[in-house]
């Protein structure tokens, strides 16, 4: 007999009829009640044992964390909390749990302890909830996507650009560490390496997808990027994953309407397909805020800030218009910023961007047309011939979540910009052909997929959002 999935039992399917199901024991109470649960949904299936009926031997091996197979019959549940129950009449147990070294047990773990068990971690509810979260908003990715005439293009892992000029990578190389071969001014010969060339992790695959755009139209990848950044931060991953949308013939404006849809289909989506996870995470995030100050609390629970980025426009918003709004801003005339904004060409960092956010707007926010000096080489010049037509969008709680821009179309233009600053263009030959041969204007943006979960779960640490996080100090699993 083929065992039904737990989501299926719940919702009634088998009701009156034998059935199996397969799972691991999350509790077993007073020797009767077995809460199942086998990833389907976050929602256990109550399995009701009759004591006389099992050996004790059998009973006493059905721990938390133990998997076990039960057969019986579906019947209306006359206790309060599920609406169906299983009454067990065949049990079997694959594998015990003992607890005694099972690390989790029915309590409350931190998420601290949870990250050092992170190959157990996805046993708990609340890993549960988040990862089938982050399944069902990478499948909406694609579907907004594919839904709307872009092709998926799958950007090399290994490259021989930094596409972001940032130099944060992480370098691929298949020497003998302990044995570098050297050329005649002692220094490592590359051409001895498997490349023959220096080769790192992506970044990011924009400049591939770009060429791309340029004959496809619209194509989007979603892949993993590498950075090889030291930041430390709740919103920073050695390796996450990136959405980049690259679009032929459209403008910065273009661009931000396109992200501003994409974003909120995606959560749409989500909300609709996760209700019984996003209500779990919501509880959990209002029961944690109740640990913090009333001042850092949030006025808003979980769904309630999910439906408000639906319902709202993000707010637009230049570069200039946003320092003037920062420099007149309290923290920054009481000194309380760590970075204080003075000039006109300040970068911004995220207790700005925050600020902007949760203070100011209190709605997400476009920036736009930043300063050429700060953003990357790739950025359209605006006619003012300081700014670029870039775009951030930053998001309450996050910071940035999006990074994008207008390209830079024009061949001398381009050529110019790589020169001054400083990049080898004899690397960028292939990407410099694109405004050589067919250019036309075009745009995209960069999407940190981790960011995007983080908000929609209500997490605040971006190590909680991906299966096995990378950061510095830290690869284990
Ligand atoms: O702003 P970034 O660096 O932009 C690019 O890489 C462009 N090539 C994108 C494009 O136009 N196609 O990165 C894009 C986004 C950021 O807004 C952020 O959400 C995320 O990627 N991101 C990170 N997420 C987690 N950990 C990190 N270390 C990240 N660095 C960037
Ligand atoms: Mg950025």
């Amino acid at each position: 007999m083929k065992h039904t999935k737990i989501i299926d039992l719940l919702s009634g399917k088998g009701l009156l009829h034998e059935v199996k199901a397969k799972g691991w024991v999350k509790t077993f109470r007073n020797n009767q009640f077995i809460a199942l649960n086998d990833g389907s949904t976050i929602n256990n299936l109550q399995c009701v044992i009759d004591l006389d009926k099992f050996p004790a031997e059998q009973l006493k091996k059905i721990h938390t964390g133990a998997a076990i197979s039960v057969r019986g019959t579906l019947i209306e549940s006359k206790g309060a909390g599920q609406s169906v129950e299983i009454q067990v009449e065949h049990l079997k147990i694959y594998g015990e749990a003992n607890p005694e070294e099972f690390p989790i047990q029915p309590k409350k773990h931190s998420l601290e302890f949870l990250r050092e068990n992170a190959h157990l971690r996805i046993r708990t509810n609340v890993f549960g909830a988040i990862m089938r979260v982050r399944s069902t908003l990478a499948f909406a990715v694609h579907k907004y996507f594919q839904e709307n005439g872009f092709f998926y293009f799958n950007a090399p892992i290994i490259t021989g650009s930094d596409a972001e000029g940032a130099g944060e990578m992480f370098r691929v190389t298949a020497l003998d560490l302990n044995n570098l071969p050297k050329d005649e001014e002692g220094k490592v010969d590359v051409r001895e390496d498997f490349f023959g060339k220096t080769t790192n992790l992506t970044v990011s695959g924009q400049l591939e997808a770009e060429t791309y755009a340029m004959a496809l139209g619209s194509v989007y990848t979603f892949g993993p990027t590498f950075r090889a950044e030291n930041s430390n931060t709740s919103r920073h991953l050695a390796e996450f994953w990136m959405i980049e949308p690259e679009v032929a013939f459209i403008n910065l404006d273009e661009n931000m309407d396109l992200a501003e849809d994409f974003i909120k289909y995606v959560i749409r989506y989500t909300l609709d397909k996760c209700k019984d996870d996003l209500v779990f995470l919501d509880k959990r995030l209002t029961e944690e805020e109740k640990n913090k100050p009333q001042a850092e609390r949030s006025d808003m629970s979980l769904l309630n800030k999910l439906n408000f980025v639906l319902d709202n426009n993000f707010k637009r918003v230049s570069y200039t218009e946003a320092i003037d709004i920062l420099k007149g801003s309290k923290p920054n005339r009481n000194k309380k910023f760590k970075y204080l904004i003075e000039d006109w060409g300040a970068d911004l960092q995220s207790e700005h961007e925050r600020y902007l956010v949760e203070k100011h707007f209190k709605c997400p926010v476009i920036l736009f047309d930043y300063p050429a000096d700060i953003k990357a080489f790739y950025m359209r010049m605006n006619e003012d011939g300081k700014t670029v037509r870039a775009m951030d969008i930053l998001f309450p709680g996050i910071g940035e979540i999006v990074g994008g821009s207008q390209r830079e179309e024009r061949y001398d233009v381009l050529l110019e910009k790589i020169r001054t600053m400083g990049i080898d263009e004899k690397e960028l030959w292939w990407y410099l052909d694109t405004r050589k041969f067919g250019t036309a204007p075009h745009s995209g943006f960069g999407l940190g997929f981790e960011r995007l979960v983080l908000f929609v779960t209500g997490m605040t640490n971006i190590r909680d959002v991906i299966p096995f996080p990378r950061t510095p100090q830290n690869a284990e699993f």
